[in-house]
């Protein structure tokens, strides 16, 4: 099929990328005119592992091309997905300024009838407001569009795998014609018919892939509360961590076997700095917002974003305890990306240790794989060092706030050598306690006191 996709950020590129080498011919605009001309040049905007791999197969086979102009882009597509960002407002509630904006271009735009596909995370009734839109603008034309919301469920870092493989997919339709349509879009996914880039060519085994059809509220609905449900989950780790702390238990004990229950699952009880990233602090807000619009009180959730704000707090104690007084201490800060595998530093709560760090006078050297220049750009003040053991040079403190393996897997004992002092606030709890003790290093991490 022809397919559009509107907004080249995360969700758009990872969209366009793999529906492309899925068999579809895909085409992506974007209004950022350096976005575009990159792209167009072969470039790639993001770090995604495995993504300038299938973008570059998908521009030699000719599956994909990108526009400044909306206009083209709209009308080259039988169907429209809308990858458009939905940033927080001040009180909470998604700015759906974007996708009102992407609704009256296509509602102008278009010669012919689409199949119009909400991709972006929205609240639920969103696609009401869209139809309405879409109708409205098109008056003159009288073209009948249909409205789909197709949430999407991927993680930063795993996002061409996430969407090649999924656990489900959920397809939210007003009519039989579009549940038809989404499922041929779908097809070569649903039958693991491409070839998968990400398994070398041939899709590993695995459970037949589902395609949930439900009705677009519903699919709005599924998709904020999945993501809240996951925050809820880390911040219900991240308490049971500072019980632990306080009763003398072992934080990682206690959520492995938890986890072991299926009822529960392991996943998403990682206690520490807490969660960051541009999906789950923001759809938690606009949820609650969203439950208060309709008069329900969603308390639980509230809780679970005051328990994540009061990480940083928890983690800067630890910092205080350790280093006595920050002021003019040499720290270093090993990540800046919100999580492992990812160079974005949206909402990442490594920035606010460097911020804070900062505000009380530290000397910040800050590492990460992918996040300097991000960061840099923020937190000039901080020095950067690609490598980690220059951030670790003549420290008298090294705190750990992102997962990456090149932290995992650090030498402490020639790390140690380096440091003024042998101090680690793990914020991420990557270490063995009694191993780092035994290498000489006071050690400090969330729930295992
Ligand atoms: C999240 C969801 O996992 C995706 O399913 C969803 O599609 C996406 O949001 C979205 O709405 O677009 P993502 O934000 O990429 O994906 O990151 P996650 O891997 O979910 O991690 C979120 C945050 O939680 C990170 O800061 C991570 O460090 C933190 N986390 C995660 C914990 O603190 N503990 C855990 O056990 C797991």
């Amino acid at each position: 099929m022809r397919l559009s996709v509107v907004g080249c950020g995360y969700v758009g590129l990872v969209t366009g990328a793999c529906l492309a080498e899925a068999g579809h011919e895909v085409i992506c605009t974007d209004i950022d005119e350096q976005r575009i001309a990159h792209l167009q040049a072969g470039g790639v905007p993001i770090y995604e592992h495995h993504l300038d791999k299938i973008l570059e197969s998908a521009r030699s086979a000719g599956k994909i091309s990108y526009t400044l102009n909306a206009g083209e882009a709209i009308r080259g597509g039988d169907a429209i997905f809308i990858c458009v960002g939905t940033p927080p407002k001040e009180n909470g509630e998604a700015d759906l300024t974007a996708i009102d904006h992407v609704a009256r271009q296509i509602a102008t735009e278009a010669r012919t009838a689409k199949l119009v596909i909400e991709k972006s995370t929205v609240p639920a009734r969103t696609g009401l407001e869209l139809r309405r839109a879409l109708t409205a603008y098109s008056r003159n034309s009288g073209l009948a569009f249909r409205v789909v919301s197709n949430p999407e469920f991927l993680r930063e870092g795993t996002a061409v795998s996430d969407f090649l493989h999924p656990d489900r997919i959920v397809v939210g339709v007003e009519d039989e014609a579009s549940a038809r349509d989404m499922r041929e879009i779908y097809r070569p996914i649903l039958e693991r018919s491409f070839r998968c880039p990400v398994h070398n060519g041939t899709c590993p085994p695995g459970n037949a892939v589902s395609l949930l059809i439900t009705t677009i509220n519903s699919a709005e609905l599924i998709k904020h509360a999945s993501n809240s449900f996951l925050a809820l989950k880390i911040s219900y780790a991240n308490v049971i961590a500072d019980l632990c702390e306080k009763i003398g238990a072992d934080v990682e004990e206690v959520t492995h076997a938890m986890g072991l229950d299926p009822r529960i699952g392991e996943q998403f009880l990682r206690a520490g700095l807490g969660f960051g990233g541009f999906c789950f602090p923001k759809d938690l807000q606009a949820f609650v917002h969203l439950a208060g619009t309709v008069g329900v009180d969603f308390d639980i959730l509230k809780a679970a974003e005051r328990v994540n704000k009061q990480r940083i707090e928890r983690f800067f104690e630890k910092v205080r305890r350790a280093l006595w007084v920050v002021k003019d201490k040499r720290v270093a800060v090993l990540g800046l990306a919100f999580k492992a595998n990812t160079d974005d530093i949206r909402f990442s709560p490594a920035l606010e240790v460097v911020k804070e760090l900062l505000r009380q006078g530290a000397q910040v050297q800050a590492t990460d794989p992918e996040a300097i220049s991000r960061a840099q750009a923020l937190f000039p003040a901080a020095s950067y060092h690609e490598d980690p053991y220059d951030a670790l040079r003549d420290a008298e403190a090294a705190l750990v706030c992102t997962e990456w393996d090149i932290f995992r897997n650090l030498d402490w004992e020639r790390a140690g050598q380096l440091m003024a002092r042998r101090l680690v606030v793990d914020g991420r709890n990557l270490y063995s306690p009694s191993r780092m003790r035994a290498l000489g290093f006071e050690y400090h991490s969330f729930g295992r006191e």
